[in-house]
């Protein structure tokens, strides 16, 4: 089954077959469906660049797309993930894109669904689409990964953007620095090294901002003051970026929090640039679940409907 939970499932080459594939997709080429294939979108968790880019993805691959409203569904009556899953199977979903704020929600699906998942974040865990077309951005900057200096900045501990990217950038070669308040640093992340703000930012050939996740910090005390001037990307802080430096930043930003507002949009911000580069690698992912199974997926729709 060709899903997609968490990046250290995917090989070096996995990725870069993926990528390349993103960089097919955006130039015209590539794999789109002939067939009656259906995708559905489970959002349990707010989302807009994500929910809109694999929709985006899905309608550009010929697919039919089928979106769930969390609030609309049985899931209100009690129903389960994995009976919401299988319900969907049955009905002739032929794979399911899913965002839970539960980490690691899959465990309870993987090896009981016969239709590929492809996680788009799970709570403070994993977020695999991210992280690729972080990836995609990267590449299409330097060529390479090897060598380069990535910093993390912000909100490590809850953040499943960090997670994922630390480990694959690391496994490709980058030297991979974490920036941020003690408060938010993570044990439990092995791939990279602490340093301070202002070290990070010169020594880094990517600076990658993240976003303050309040909504998974449960002691509210522990709230930072004053971030942007301590920890945040300001007009000074950028002036001290190598020159060939970019900014990335998975969004959404909190403007002048974790970023300037003023720096969202200047020649060294990649962050729209990711967001573009979303739908082809989401489109990418997709093809991967779906193509080699085609004729089988196809003539299963044509049993059940
Ligand atoms: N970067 C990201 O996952 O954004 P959304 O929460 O809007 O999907």
């Amino acid at each position: 089954m060709m899903d997609l939970l968490t990046m250290n499932q995917l090989s070096n080459e996995e990725i870069l077959t993926i990528l390349e594939d993103a960089g097919a997709y955006k130039d015209g080429r590539g794999w789109t469906s002939n067939s009656m294939l259906f995708v559905t979108n489970l959002f349990f968790e707010p989302s807009t660049r994500t929910r809109f880019s694999f929709e985006v993805a899905e309608k550009k691959l010929g697919l039919h797309v089928l979106n769930f409203s969390a609030e609309h569904s049985s899931v209100q009556k009690g129903e389960t993930l994995y009976d919401t899953v299988k319900t969907l199977e049955s009905i002739g979903a032929n794979a399911v894109v899913i965002r839970h704020e539960q980490d690691r929600y899959f465990e309870e699906l993987e090896g009981k669904v016969g239709i590929p998942i492809i996680n788009a974040g799970d709570g403070c865990g994993n977020h695999p689409t991210q992280s690729l077309l972080d990836l995609l951005t990267i590449k299409e900057e330097f060529g390479y990964f090897k060598g380069l200096t990535v910093s993390i900045h912000g909100d490590i501990r809850h953040s499943r953007v960090a997670r994922s990217n630390a480990e694959v950038l690391s496994r490709l070669g980058a030297r991979v620095l974490f920036a941020g308040p003690d408060e938010w640093q993570d044990a439990s992340n092995p791939y990279g090294e602490y340093a301070p703000v202002d070290e990070a930012i010169t020594s880094s050939d990517v600076v990658m901002l993240l976003r303050i996740q309040h909504e998974r910090h449960h002691d509210q005390s522990n709230s930072v003051q004053n971030y942007l001037q301590q920890f945040g990307l300001t007009k000074q802080r950028e002036s001290m970026m190598k020159q060939h430096a970019i900014i990335m930043h998975p969004a959404p930003v909190n403007r002048d929090v974790e970023i300037a507002s003023e720096l969202i949009e200047c020649d060294r911000s990649r962050i729209f640039k990711q967001m573009e580069n979303g739908v082809y690698v989401r489109m990418a992912v997709l093809k991967r679940a779906l193509q080699k199974n085609e004729q089988k997926l196809e003539e299963k729709n044509h049993v059940i409907c």
